[in-house]
């Protein structure tokens, strides 16, 4: 990897050597110096924190690092975006343009990840049929779940665990599976919401940080597409479900190396939430 310091442009401010926190650049003779570049990440700081355009790094997109436009950066635009957020339900039946979902993941890709590892990839689904039958699948895992539940069996076992936190949450949903299952079979999708577009978010399977960086780019991803007009919803059940079903990963096409962290559909919303839902004051200890 070539990393290089242009000499005629740089005025020495030192905010490379004091931006790198790989070590790769370091005050040398009183110069800047790409001294280590081995140890380099590819973070891109030194090419954007460089007021003078200074660096030259052969393992960086030069044409990417475009002057950021601050004035465009509004602290009340972007509160008020993540607090009308809403999880989307109910969506318009019509697609999602393509162009749009691009846009959208193009803009995950600066979403943080750990040791700048930029591992999360995509798999975009927008065949209704698939996403159907994938919605078909989990909302039948959970009517099995309901018999069970009211089995014999069932019922002894839940008792014995009532005080088990999964159990408690289990028969929350159970509660309502005799409202569920009769408006589903009316075209009621529970599970994926009749969404004309699901995205799951991967990355390795063994890789560290893999649950953090995915959950990251999922987020920026749902407050992205709220700010584009579109509306989204996490599908924590579809997650789950692909963590134990390997039917359910060939059946979407996730690799063999990679894991699915975060599930989401996305589309036009039906409706729009005309107020901020109220939420629980913050948690915080000061010391
Ligand atoms: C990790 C995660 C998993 C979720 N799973 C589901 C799901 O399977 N189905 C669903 O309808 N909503 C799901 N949600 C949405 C939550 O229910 C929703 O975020 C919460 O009720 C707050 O509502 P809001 O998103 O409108 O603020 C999930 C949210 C998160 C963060």
């Amino acid at each position: 990897m070539r990393i290089e310091r242009m000499d005629d442009r740089c005025n020495n401010c030192m905010l490379c050597v004091r931006d790198c926190v790989a070590g790769v650049w370091r005050e040398k003779e009183g110069r800047p110096a790409p001294v280590c570049p081995s140890a380099c990440n590819l973070c891109g700081h030194c090419v954007a924190v460089c007021p003078r355009g200074a660096v030259i790094h052969s393992g960086l997109d030069a044409g990417q690092a475009d002057r950021v436009r601050r004035k465009l950066i509004d602290a009340d635009v972007y509160r008020e975006t993540v607090m009308s957020r809403r999880s989307v339900r109910q969506y318009r039946d019509i697609p999602v343009e393509p162009e749009k979902i691009e846009q959208i993941l193009d803009l995950a890709r600066y979403s943080p990840t750990a040791s700048n590892a930029q591992n999360v990839s995509y798999i975009v689904i927008t065949n209704r049929k698939l996403i159907e039958d994938t919605g078909r699948r989990v909302f039948a895992m959970g009517v099995r779940a309901y018999r069970w539940a009211n089995s014999i069996a069932g019922r002894a076992v839940l008792f014995l665990f009532k005080n088990n936190r999964k159990v408690a949450a289990l028969e929350r949903y159970m509660a309502a599976m005799d409202y569920y299952i009769p408006q589903w079979k009316a075209g009621r999708d529970y599970i994926l919401h009749n969404a004309p577009v699901l995205v799951l978010v991967c990355a390795p399977a063994k890789a560290d940080f893999a649950v953090d960086n995915c959950n990251i780019a999922a987020t920026n991803i749902v407050n992205y597409a709220h700010a584009l007009g579109l509306g989204s919803c996490y599908i924590g059940f579809l997650t789950l479900v692909l963590k134990r079903s390997r039917k359910m990963r060939k059946l979407l096409g996730v690799p063999e190396n990679r894991k699915v962290y975060a599930s989401l559909v996305l589309g036009y919303p039906a409706y729009r939430h005309s107020f901020v839902a109220p939420r629980k004051q913050p948690d915080v200890t000061w010391r």
